[in-house]
């Protein structure tokens, strides 16, 4: 009998892998490439304009749209009353003209009722200051009344939703962050995840290094949240609740997600929509969502981009970094909100240059996304958004320049799809020079909160190789510890601070059958509790890059040294290690000026059937690793591109996507054989081509 129970359980797994499987197959065709949305707020206007508002939106091509984002107080005015009347005929109006819908559950703007009920779903500060109704994402995810009415609305949302075939997926929440909150729930729960963490409190005092300033503890229950802005706080209480908050963020949101489902068809998909914060450390980590989507903002009024006019349509690698970032996390990525023109929210808010929304949504169809959205259709007229954008204006029905934007890509996605041909192969140089950076957003904790020098930057430092690999045309995936490493002939580490033995065997294996390894200063440095090693500097990591590290320099900004790599020089000024090299390491570069002149900076060396490259300095301008990354793809005879700043070239389902964010033009070279769908070869500033492979 136990045997027969085994046997039917196993094939019960097996058939509902198979039929998740189907299910995510099913979410998006691979012929439809990608769906293109806009974001409606039925209650922001007079439902006598909802039915000419849909017409309109569909008449521009928008495929679906997204509702009841921030709801709460329209769907239950009253504890315990609903009112779905409302989206029901706003879903019906949508329906009638083939728009399908996300629905969303709109846990960022809790009802007034339930704020003065329990006021302390409010979000308190470190320096005491409580938030208040009136904005949004004034509640916190660690109070225990916030997530039971949450859920609480969530189901009901899901039982009268969760079966209708014109809901395509569910939105939780909108751009979930971490709430640094110091309300009693808080305080508790972090109290007892602690617990759970450590077990007991001897091990919390041995993991926090207590003994330091006389900060031990007897129980859990004296521990409080770390005051981060106060003046040498414990870096493992930070730590931790740095890790506190990420899991309270990614937890909300799974158990939003599993009451949806409780009642919801699974037909319809669950995603949330990040802000890509890389070193939040929750992106990823909500394990109940089928795929994630990104939110991006483009033009806000900082000074980023190509030439002294680059503001206007951005900085070039902010959506090829989030695409390569969300792409390996999850079967799919999408974005959910992609600006549709002037926001209201920068610190001055330019327009951006005609052409600038049609490029960025070239660039994240690119990176490969099976979904984008825009926020959002109407212009408000009145609230905190006054003066944004949406696809039309504040008269409600003549379409912004970006909203011709939206309804030129569409345009333009329907006549791929004519073209599209199922299983084209991506050429074979873009293949050979798939990188992937390590990635792990405990580094970038760690580092932040004891950077030794406020030159240091951690993601500028990571953004240096990201960079240079785009200017070659590489296809780049994030990518994390658990990942298969030899899918990618070259892996780069960069200040991959905290590291353990099993890491470091990974690495060393992957090198050994063959791959290429490169790791750069401040790597190896501390084990994950961010302690240092009872040895030399980053002692652990010495036979794998087969140099020793005698110590670092943290020159003053004023008084910045150079390294030297084939005759020419380059200058740094924020951390510079001192390399010992082994015999059989081979020194690429050397410092210039101080009292350690001649000390090698950059080395590398063969293991196995791969390299090692460590780069134990941090250029200024991000050159030095750009040359040395350069030598390392000759030397492994991997092709490589040399694309100005800001022209990117991807390729995705047969299709080559180049893309200018520059001030110049610049001839794309495309293979004669190719066929050009949209654009030229010549790239104008803003400009998009579009091409199929043979
Ligand atoms: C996003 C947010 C939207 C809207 C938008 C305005 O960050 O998710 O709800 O506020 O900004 O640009």
């Amino acid at each position: 009998m136990r045997k027969l129970y085994l046997l039917l359980l196993l094939m019960s797994l097996a058939f509902t892998v198979t039929v998740n499987a189907q299910k995510r197959a099913d979410y998006f065709p691979q012929s439809q490439l990608i769906t293109t949305g806009v974001y409606y707020y039925p209650e922001h206007w007079d439902s006598t304009q909802w039915e000419r508002d849909f017409r309109n939106m569909a008449a521009m091509g928008f495929e679906f749209t997204h509702f009841a984002e921030f709801a709460w107080a329209q769907l239950e005015p009253k504890e315990g009353k609903y009112d779905f009347a409302w989206l029901d005929k706003a879903l019906a109006l949508a329906a009638k003209y083939n728009l399908k819908v996300i629905m969303c559950t709109s846990t960022c703007t809790p009802p007034v009722w339930l704020v003065r009920k329990h006021p302390s779903i409010l979000l308190l500060d470190e320096n005491g200051v409580r938030e208040d109704h009136g904005s949004r994402q004034a509640a916190s995810f660690s109070s225990n009344y916030y997530r039971q009415y949450s859920l609480k609305m969530v189901a009901e949302l899901a039982k009268h939703y969760g079966k209708d075939s014109r809901i395509v997926g569910w939105q939780i929440d909108n751009e979930p962050t971490s709430y640094f909150d110091y309300n009693p729930d808080a305080q508790q729960r972090f109290r007892d995840w602690l617990k759970n963490r450590y077990g007991t409190i001897d091990a919390l005092n041995k993991t926090w290094g207590t003994s330091f300033w006389s900060q031990t503890y007897s129980d859990f229950s004296e521990i409080n949240i770390p005051e981060h802005k106060q003046w040498g706080m414990n870096l493992n209480q930070r730590l931790d609740h740095y890790r506190f908050v990420a899991s309270e963020t990614s937890s909300f949101l799974d158990d939003q997600a599993r009451e949806i489902k409780k009642y919801a068809s699974p037909r319809q998909w669950i995603t949330s929509n990040y802000i890509p914060s890389y070193g939040c450390g929750y992106i990823g980590a909500s394990k109940e969502l089928d795929f994630l989507t990104y939110t991006r903002y483009m033009v806000y009024g900082e000074d980023q981009g190509v030439g002294p006019k680059g503001y206007r349509l951005g900085d070039p690698y902010r959506i090829a970094m989030s695409n390569d970032f969300f792409r390996p996390l999850s079967p799919y990525y999408g974005v959910m909100e992609l600006q549709p023109g002037q926001v209201n929210w920068g610190r001055i808010n330019p327009q951006p240059l005609p052409g600038a929304v049609r490029l960025w949504l070239w660039h994240q169809f690119a990176g490969g996304s099976k979904l984008v959205c825009t926020y959002r259709y109407r212009a408000p007229l009145t609230g905190y958004e006054q003066y944004h954008y949406g696809i039309v204006g504040t008269d409600g029905v003549t379409p912004t320049t970006g909203g011709l934007e939206y309804q030129k890509f569409i345009q333009e996605v329907n006549l791929l799809r004519k073209d599209y041909t199922l299983g084209t192969k991506l050429p074979s140089g873009y293949l050979a020079r798939k990188t992937a950076i390590l990635f792990n957003h405990e580094n970038i904790w760690g580092m932040d909160m004891n950077k030794q020098t406020d030159q240091w930057n951690s993601l500028g430092h990571i953004s240096k190789y990201y960079n240079t690999l785009k200017s070659f045309g590489a296809p780049v995936d994030f990518i994390v510890d658990s990942s298969d490493f030899l899918k990618y002939p070259v892996l780069i580490a960069p200040a991959y601070q905290q590291i353990d033995k099993a890491l470091i065997d990974k690495l060393t294996s992957y090198v050994k059958a063959g791959g290429n390894l490169v790791l750069t200063c401040r790597t190896g440095h501390k084990d994950h509790e961010m302690h240092l090693w009872e040895a030399k500097f980053a002692a652990p990591i010495y036979d794998l890059i087969g140099s020793e590290i005698e110590s670092f320099d943290l020159p003053m900004p004023q008084s910045q040294d150079s390294v030297l790599m084939d005759n020419k020089t380059y200058a740094w000024k924020t951390w510079g290690e001192l390399l010992k090299p082994l015999p059989g390491t081979e020194v690429w570069a050397t410092y210039q000026g101080e009292f350690y002149a001649g000390k090698p900076a950059v080395i590398t060396r063969k293991l196995g059937k791969g390299t090692v490259t460590y780069v134990g300095v941090d250029s200024n301008k991000g050159l030095l690793e750009k040359e040395v990354l350069k030598k390392l793809y000759n030397r492994l005879n991997i092709p490589v591109e040399n694309y100005p700043e800001g022209v990117t070239v991807e390729y995705r389902d047969g299709f080559g996507i180049g893309v200018n964010y520059g001030d110049k033009k610049y001839q794309l070279n495309i293979p004669d054989d190719a066929q050009i769908l949209i654009g030229t070869k010549e790239l104008p500033t803003a400009g998009v081509a579009v091409w199929k492979l043979k």
